[in-house]
């Protein structure tokens, strides 16, 4: 399917073909012509499948009769309100937004927390059609009176389940109280569980299920590996691959704020290029590092999840777990930041062995087992174990004569400059603790509820990839 046949107007053609872009994506060729025709919708996709432009592209045609460019205020009510869990997210949002409207007189305004207040109500003040906001200064705006809802006609709620889990849902059905009942509203989520159920009953109507893939899938174009390694040597092991030739634009993901400083600080003091971006950072610093890492001054950046989820930088190629997150839904999202638009990507794990159990459940929920490799130098802890040992497990083992050893595989010593000890590379479909990779995955704790439409069961798993990475300079080469 093209552009031009789902019914757009020029305008927004002449954008899209500015982005370059050729071709929809499924949740485009899905979700536009739905929501063109006034109705509600909930919609999931892979990262990086262009969901932004999926809401956006229609929600500005469906408001296209209003267009004017006269400059009285009152001639630019809000008449389109996109929520956005973070604030970079939020001011990406915007940034698309204005982008896909560039040839329509609308105007737009990113209103997020972290920075003065006044210039945002100025701006307000003399008038603007599509507003995209974080819950939080949302609702101080409200209370500085200078919105008015009336005029409402579509609501935007992106990476609901995140929202969900930062807190916000109060603050959103605050503001969701504040519109007009008579709207269209459109709900993007990652997961459909109970909670962004309840959310999404009062706040669609008869809503339309686009799910384009199985949902926290991760993204196809992305590859996965894993280097085992003991936790203290994961500081050197991070900074020889920065310096290797492989890496040039790296994110890097820690689990904490404090871990997520202190590591861009001794990166430096390494002399990589790294800056980092948490929650205890100015929202100026937030952006600069991020626009920094965008530009390509900064060749790393080290993130909490705040950068996990939507983050759309061009072409970004790796991802680094430097501490793999213990709930595997934010894998996906997380190494969602390579391989967008079609574009191949790569993830690299460090795992040491208190992780093996988040790593185990990361490869239930995206069905892959991912390939791990030794950095010569860099071993693991003597008790890093893989598969783990359960009781599935010695029951599968006294089954099975094939069962690999708990032990990592080390291979014969490494040439300079490749990787040896090649762990998980079978290619049948069970899981260290018996788990069948080839079944659904079926949630645990939050159980997200079947919604039926474009959920592909029975899928198969991709076969473990083979990947001869040349990394650092061969075994007992330490860096620091
Ligand atoms: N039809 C298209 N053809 C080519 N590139 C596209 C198309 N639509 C969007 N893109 C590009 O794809 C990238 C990802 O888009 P976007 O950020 O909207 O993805 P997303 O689905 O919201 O991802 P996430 O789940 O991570 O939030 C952007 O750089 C965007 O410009
Ligand atoms: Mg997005």
């Amino acid at each position: 399917m093209r552009f031009d046949e789902l019914g757009l107007v020029p305008e927004l053609l002449h954008a899209v073909s500015d982005q370059g872009y050729t071709t929809p994506t499924p949740i485009q060729e899905q979700a536009i012509p739905i929501v063109l025709s006034g109705k509600d919708l909930m919609g999931g996709a892979q990262t990086g499948t262009g969901k932004t432009a999926a809401f956006a592209l229609p929600l500005l045609q469906r408001i296209l009769p209003f267009a004017n460019t006269s400059s009285s205020p009152a001639r630019h009510p809000v008449r389109i309100l996109m929520l956005a869990p973070t604030r970079e997210l939020a001011i990406q949002v915007f940034e698309s937004v204005r982008e896909y409207g560039k040839y329509l007189p609308f105007r737009s305004l990113c209103a997020y927390g972290g920075v003065d207040i006044k210039p945002q109500i100025e701006e307000i003040r003399l008038g603007v059609e599509v507003l995209v906001a974080t819950p939080g200064r949302l609702l101080d705006l409200v209370e500085q009176k200078c919105l008015h809802f009336g005029q409402v006609q579509a609501l935007v709620l992106d990476e609901a389940d995140r929202m969900l889990d930062m807190g916000f849902i109060p603050d959103v059905t605050r503001i969701i109280n504040l519109l007009p009942r008579e709207r269209q509203s459109l709900l993007f989520s990652a997961t459909f569980s109970e909670e962004i159920r309840k959310l999404a009953d009062a706040m669609l109507r008869s809503p339309v299920l686009v799910e384009v893939a199985r949902r926290n899938m991760a993204s196809e174009t992305v590859t996965h590996r894993v280097h085992p390694v003991a936790a203290e040597a994961k500081r050197a092991l991070l900074a020889g691959l920065l310096k290797s030739a492989e890496f040039d634009q790296v994110l890097v993901f820690t689990r904490t704020k404090i871990e997520t400083h202190r590591l861009a600080r001794e990166l430096q003091r390494a002399g990589i290029a790294a800056d980092s971006i948490h929650g205890n950072k100015s929202q100026q610093d937030r952006i600069k590092a991020l626009e920094a890492f965008k530009n390509g001054t900064t060749k790393v950046l080290v993130a909490t999840d705040v950068a996990a989820r939507g983050l759309d930088i061009e072409e970004l190629p790796h991802v680094i777990n430097f501490e793999i997150p213990h709930t595997p839904e934010d894998y996906v999202h997380r190494i969602g930041r390579t391989g967008r638009a079609g574009k191949t990507g790569t993830a690299i794990s460090l795992v040491s062995a208190r992780e093996v159990p988040y790593l185990v459940d990361i490869e239930k929920l995206i069905k892959i087992r991912i390939e791990q490799l030794i950095v010569p130098g860099f071993e693991p802890e003597d008790d890093y174990e893989y598969p783990p040992s359960g009781k599935k497990k010695s029951r599968r083992r006294a089954s099975s004569a094939e069962t690999p050893s708990a032990r990592p595989q080390r291979e014969r010593p490494a040439k300079r400059g490749q990787t040896s000890g090649k762990i998980g590379g079978r290619s049948n479909h069970a899981a260290p603790d018996g788990f069948d990779f080839s079944k659904p995955y079926e949630p645990s704790a939050t159980a997200s509820l079947e919604a039926g439409q474009g959920v592909k069961h029975g899928e198969r798993p991709r076969p473990p990839q083979r990947i001869v990475a040349a990394l650092l300079g061969g075994p007992g080469r330490k860096q620091t």
